[in-house]
């Protein structure tokens, strides 16, 4: 639990150190101001938790400070502290976004009990803006999910279906193949999307620190429990939860979850009734979950629970036709970021990418166009020289006669030798970093005559004029 940040704006100098004393002594960490302008100048500095503000001040008034802090920080929790008699600016107050009013005279156990609940609500907050941070960010989850493998488009079709349903669904898939993207869509595509989309990871969290991460602790609960906290699982209510690397999951916490899936009820750590809650349950994992059962790692009944409605992604070797198609989004989508123009990817390069394994699936393919994007010239197209060596040796592998696989029907003739003369070409290119004079000379054709037989292969419908430029030289 990270340090607890009040502001106190008071202008009664005894009010102000006798409230932020009591504070500091119950753990709070306190800052202080004395008038309504030094509040909003001091929160517009730095974010406060909770905003403990007097009503009446001098000057700019409690509901100007809830004003101004609401405006730059949405999150922070602000109370505000009254004399008697002023209901109808306490109304005004809460329509500012005050979260509570106190009546002073103040009385400690009170404040205390309130603070605690702004402490709640605190989080809850920042859930959501982190949510509607993400919705705004991916308007429409399911078109984010790019492909057009049939692969690809099967899962965007089930996504479709179930998205509207309660249903379980468990997401498998070897890491970066998108598992999280389609977790996302299916929250975003459900009547739940305003409400939270809660993601844990079950294997990021410390195993004595998960339980009460997901299910929250009554305060006393532990040593450094000192305020009630609610877990994610209440956070999440008429939401989503997402259990991220589920096959990672304590055999503990394995029975709790079970349990949260079967009754949708829960304790928090330490407290003795039973909390209900509505979450719509996503499950993801690249680990082989029916191995993992077989193998008594995985409880058999959290096993057949979760697996309502499983949702395979293909890796992206086995859907090689996407590799195009997502290159040039990440390009795009990263040359905006990086602020960067970059026209493309040349095709013998592209074919380089096309033939390499991604083992480590999209991810690994983002990950590998932003660092093509970032060290590019600007203007120009990406070209086979830019390609890391790994690519281009996996993508030799796999090239060549080794290639060829005869099937029950015969293979294509014309096909087979025209791929052949492009992985002949292909891998000459490689080997000379592409400048296509030196490709010419190692294959013993006539510089003329190879960039022919690219054009002729598609694989020079972009030439990069700089490049041509250098080779002619
Ligand atoms: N079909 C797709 N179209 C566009 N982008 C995709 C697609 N699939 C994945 N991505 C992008 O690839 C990256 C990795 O995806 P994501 O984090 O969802 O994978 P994951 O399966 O959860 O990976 P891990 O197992 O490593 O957690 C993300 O930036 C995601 O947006
Ligand atoms: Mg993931």
């Amino acid at each position: 639990m990270g340090e607890r940040t009040i502001l106190l704006v008071e202008d009664e100098v005894y009010i102000r150190e006798s409230v932020s004393e009591m504070l500091e002594m119950n753990g709070y960490r306190v800052t202080t101001a004395p008038t309504g302008e030094a509040g909003i100048e001091t929160a517009r500095k730095k974010d406060f938790d909770v905003i403990l503000t007097d009503l009446k001040l001098p000057g700019a008034s409690g509901i100007d400070v809830i004003r101004a802090v609401k405006a730059v920080s949405p999150n922070t929790a602000c109370i505000i502290l009254t004399g008697y008699g002023s209901i109808e600016t306490t109304i005004e107050a809460m329509k500012a976004g005050a979260f509570t009013y106190l009546q002073k005279p103040l009385v400690k156990d009170h404040l205390l009990v309130t603070l605690e609940k702004a402490y709640e609500v605190c989080e809850v907050y920042s859930l959501k803006a982190e949510n509607s941070k993400l919705k705004k960010e991916i308007t429409n989850c399911t078109e984010a999910i790019l492909g057009t493998s049939s692969e690809i488009q099967e899962v965007r079709d089930v996504i479709g279906k179930i998205a509207d349903t309660d249903s379980t669904v468990l997401i498998l898939g070897e890491s970066g193949t998108g598992k999280e993207l389609v977790a996302r869509a299916l929250h975003y595509g459900s009547t739940r999307n305003n409400k939270p989309f809660v993601p844990i990871n079950c294997a990021a969290i410390p195993e004595d620190l998960l339980e009460s991460e997901l299910f929250g602790y009554e305060k006393g609960a532990f040593t450094g429990a000192i305020a009630t906290k609610i877990g994610r699982f209440e956070a999440a209510h008429e939401g989503t939860v997402f259990l991220d690397e589920i096959g990672d999951m304590s055999p503990g916490l394995q029975v709790k979850i079970l349990r949260v899936l079967q009754e949708k009820e829960f304790e928090r750590v330490g407290g003795r009734s039973s909390i209900k809650v509505d979450v719509r349950v996503v499950a993801a994992t690249n680990q082989d979950l029916e191995r993992a059962v077989e193998e008594k790692k995985f409880r058999n009944d959290l096993y057949y629970r979760l697996n309502v409605i499983p949702i395979h992604l293909p890796p992206l070797r086995e859907r090689k036709e996407d590799v195009a198609l997502l290159v040039s989004h990440f390009i795009d989508k990263i040359a905006l970021r990086k602020k960067k123009t970059v026209k493309g990817i040349n095709p013998e390069a592209l074919k380089m990418l096309e033939r390499y394994d991604w083992p480590g699936n999209i991810r690994e393919l983002e990950n590998l166009v932003e660092r093509l994007v970032v060290l590019k010239e600007p203007d120009t197209f990406v070209s086979v020289k830019d390609l890391p060596d790994k690519i281009r040796k996996g993508s030799l592998e796999t090239s060549g006669i080794s290639a060829v696989s005869f099937s029950a029907e015969g293979l294509d003739f014309n096909a087979a030798v025209d791929n052949f003369e492009k992985d002949l070409i292909l891998s000459a290119l490689n080997k000379v970093n592409g400048v296509k004079k030196k490709a010419a000379e190692i294959l013993n054709l006539n510089r003329t005559t190879l960039i022919e037989k690219m054009k002729r292969k598609g694989l020079l419908d972009h030439l990069d004029p700089s490049e041509s430029a250098n080779e002619i030289a």
